[in-house]
Parts: structure tokens; C-alpha cells; sequence
């Protein structure tokens, strides 16, 4: 999924030593990317992403959906200084209404990053549409697309609650 969502980037030649000699080969240039993980659960695409861009610098996004009334509250933003300068990927596993990650960009989108695109790994239909609406500027990228939300909000099949499936808090 990081490749497809970084596909259209341009790219620079450079020369790269490898066990049996030297190679031309292309790598993103500059070092223009930043990854903005939806906390918590986007926490735990981290690692992955930067496997495949380690140049790229991490802003962190701090919200909670109320469990009442499915509203994302906001409880911290902390971006990259340069951010106006960077392409920047959202990152969260899950998109089940869309409020989180809508108010995310809207957050992210205030200091006029280059250009956004989200990435999570299973959708809801509800929840894409909700976001392409709002953000109609930012691409989608998504491992699977699950049937439906139930009536509290949950994707289906889905796989429950992420944040509190990777930090053990359940
Ligand atoms: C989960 C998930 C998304 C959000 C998706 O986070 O990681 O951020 O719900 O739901 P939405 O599309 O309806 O907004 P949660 O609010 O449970 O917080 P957590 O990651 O801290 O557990
Ligand atoms: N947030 C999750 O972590 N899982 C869902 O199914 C919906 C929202």
C-alpha cells in the first residue's frame, strides 16, 4: 500500500553499492514526505512505512472518537515545522464513519502541506464516501473495503476496535 501511495512521486537517480557491485537505481526525491499516524491505532503503520521511507518526518494527530456520539474529539497535534513543504500521508488502519480522518486533513490541511493523501487499511463504503466528500483533493488508499457499519459505528466484519487490539487495552 506504501508503494501505491507513493507511486506518483518523483524520483532522483543515485548509486547504490550492492554485493556484487555498484548500481544505478532511483530513489523519492529529496527528502519531502511526511507521515501523519491518527493516534493511537495509526501508531502501528509507522514502523512500516518508514521501512520504505526513512528520510520522511512524522507529525502525530491525537484524536478519539466519542464512543456516545461517534465525534472525534482532538487531544493533540503535533506536526513537522516544514510541513508546507512535504507531501504529507495520513495514516490510520481504520475508516469506519470518516470523522476522524476528515477532521484530521481539516486539521493538517491548516498549515498548507503540499498535498495529502490517506491511507488505512480496512474501509467502510460509509466512511469513504463521508471522507471523498469532505476531502475531494485527497486520494484514498485502502487494503480492503468491508461490507458495512453497524449501529454503533463498527466495521463489518472488520476486525473491532485497533488502537485498543494493538496497545493490549481492551
Ligand atoms: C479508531 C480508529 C480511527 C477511528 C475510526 O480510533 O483508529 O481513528 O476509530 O472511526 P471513524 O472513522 O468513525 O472516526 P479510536 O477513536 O477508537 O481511538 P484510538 O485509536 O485511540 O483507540
Ligand atoms: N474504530 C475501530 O477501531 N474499529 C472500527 O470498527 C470502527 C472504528
Amino acid at each position: 500500500m506504501c508503494y501505491e501511495a507513493t507511486r506518483e512521486l518523483p524520483l532522483e537517480e543515485t548509486t547504490i553499492e550492492t554485493p556484487m557491485g555498484m548500481a544505478k537505481t532511483k530513489v523519492i526525491a529529496g527528502r519531502k514526505l511526511a507521515f501523519v499516524p491518527i493516534l493511537r491505532a495509526g501508531l502501528g503503520m509507522v514502523d512500516g512505512v518508514l521501512e520504505m521511507v526513512p528520510a520522511a518526518k512524522v507529525g502525530h494527530i491525537g484524536l478519539y472518537r466519542d464512543h456516545e456520539t461517534l465525534q472525534p474529539v482532538e487531544y493533540y497535534s503535533k506536526l513537522p515545522l516544514d510541513i508546507d513543504e512535504r507531501d504529507v500521508i495520513v495514516l490510520d488502519p481504520m475508516l469506519a464513519t470518516g470523522g476522524s480522518a476528515i477532521d484530521a486533513i481539516t486539521i493538517i490541511k491548516r498549515s498548507h502541506p503540499k498535498s495529502m493523501r490517506f491511507m488505512c487499511i480496512i474501509a467502510a463504503p460509509e466512511g469513504i464516501k463521508a471522507l471523498t466528500e469532505a476531502h475531494p483533493d485527497v486520494e484514498v488508499f485502502c487494503a480492503a473495503v468491508d461490507d458495512h457499519l453497524n449501529e454503533v459505528g463498527y466495521i463489518v466484519p472488520g476486525l473491532g476496535d485497533a488502537g485498543d487490539r494493538i496497545f493490549g487495552t481492551l
